[in-house]
């Protein structure tokens, strides 16, 4: 297929150098006019198809030769009987497959700095046999010893993304006598690679077999890598969980995700924002009358640079829910008020009334849901505010509780 598709795009390179050589831009208009031209591409494109049919009929193919093929070298002795994986390893039902960048959800593996040309997730063997599944009980027996395993690999049923068991496997599945399953859970893609124990069950005893610890590797596009190495003992052999088929069909902004490991489901990713948005500051002077904005120039909390101390205005950097609390302390008879102003609006007032030489603090809190972008501050309506440097009297504070899309 590939090299077709060389030998069609030679020949349309070939076409538009000589186009290109007469007049550049009949070469463009080509593109858009010239019916030949599109015909000529569509057979292209239907002659693809029909090769990427002919490849999954293949494939299928193979998948049954491969089913096949341990009965008919089955032996009457006992340690022969186990099928030669050896031969069928090098064989054409495991075609090294190597996948590109942008194939499979490999968009934004760019946060993985490892170097691409050595990463295991572009670079396995697919493993793709159906015996290995957890609902196929044995009929015959295989083990994973007689396997010579070289590098990664990644499991698959009928064509389709498959994990190792998280759990024990009942005995005398996965085409074996103890199934070998995944001691630990799968690691997350930010682990990297990580080493798992490997345990099989027998008699009663879900880690009778301790089996070596394999490497295992999470892969952008909900799939896992295994470096498999030969077990223990025979008949042990490394089990595909059937419930987790339904993880290959996860999103990218989703994970598969289980309780109790054996009901699988995908799962929309929390947003995962870095979010922390704290500030304090209070106004270190008397205020008299009206006052528009407070400019609260000291600062002693700004966590996140949301509050201007310039200004005294407040920008919510996320939309989230927010809670504030400004406070004043009446300095002289009569009525004090401060108003908290979000967005332009009144939300709530901090008062206070008193007569005489006496004097009150009061403390307002509020809480709300900002976009990105609105804007919180204080305003003096009316009265007389006290605080020295040292008192912290007239202060303004607030934190983001929650990130949250509105
Ligand atoms: C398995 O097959 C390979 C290659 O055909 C052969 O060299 C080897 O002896 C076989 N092993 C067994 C146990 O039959
Ligand atoms: C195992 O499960 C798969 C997927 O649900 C199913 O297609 C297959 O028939 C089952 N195999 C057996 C032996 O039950
Ligand atoms: C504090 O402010 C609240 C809300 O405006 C008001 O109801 C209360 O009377 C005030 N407390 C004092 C002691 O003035």
């Amino acid at each position: 297929m590939l090299s077709l598709c060389i030998q069609v795009f030679a020949v349309l390179a070939v076409c538009s150098a000589d186009t290109d050589k007469r007049d550049i831009s009949y070469t463009f208009r080509a593109w858009n006019i010239d019916q030949p031209l599109k015909e000529q591409l569509a057979v292209v494109y239907k002659e693809m198809e029909s090769l990427k049919h002919e490849q999954a009929v293949m494939k299928q193919k193979q998948e049954a030769l491969s089913q096949a093929l341990p009965y008919c070298s089955q032996k009457p002795i006992d340690t022969d009987v186990e099928m030669n994986l050896t031969s069928l390893q090098t064989g054409s039902s495991h075609l090294p497959y190597t996948l590109t960048q942008g194939e499979d959800g490999a968009e934004g593996s760019g946060e993985d700095d490892s170097d691409e040309a050595l990463d295991p997730c572009f670079h396995y063997t697919v493993l793709d046999q159906a015996w290995r599944a957890t609902n196929y009980s044995t009929k015959k027996v295989s083990c994973d010893r007689s396997v010579q395993w070289k590098g990664w690999y990644r499991l698959f049923y009928r064509g389709k993304t498959i994990q190792m068991p998280e759990r024990c496997v009942k005995k005398e599945m996965c085409g074996t006598h103890a199934p070998l399953w995944l001691v630990g859970g799968h690691p997350r893609i930010r682990d990297g690679v990580v080493t798992r124990k490997v345990c099989g069950n027998w008699r009663n005893n879900c880690c009778l077999f301790k089996s070596p610890p394999i490497q295992v590797k999470a892969c952008q596009g909900n799939y896992y890598v295994y470096k498999f190495v030969r077990p223990e003992a025979c008949h042990l052999a490394y089990c595909a969980d059937i419930n987790t088929l339904v993880c290959g069909k996860c999103k990218k902004s989703e994970s598969c995700i289980s309780r109790d490991k054996i009901t699988w489901m995908c799962k929309k990713n929390k947003m995962r924002v870095k979010a922390n948005v704290h500030f304090f500051a209070t106004y270190p002077a008397s205020i008299s009358g009206k006052v528009n904005t407070i400019v609260y120039r000291k600062v002693y909390v700004n966590q996140g640079e949301a509050f201007n101390a310039r200004t005294g205005v407040f920008r919510a950097p996320f939309s989230g829910v927010y809670q504030f609390f400004f406070s004043t302390q009446t300095g002289g008879s009569g009525t004090t008020d401060l108003w908290l102003v979000v967005n332009n609006y009144w939300v709530a007032v901090s008062h206070s009334n008193v007569q005489g030489s006496n004097s009150v603090g009061n403390l307002s809190t509020y809480m709300t849901t900002l976009r990105k972008g609105a804007t919180v501050y204080v305003t003096q309506n009316r009265g007389r505010s006290w605080a020295t440097s040292a008192s912290n009297t007239i202060a303004f504070g607030g934190s983001l509780l929650m990130v949250r899309k509105i």
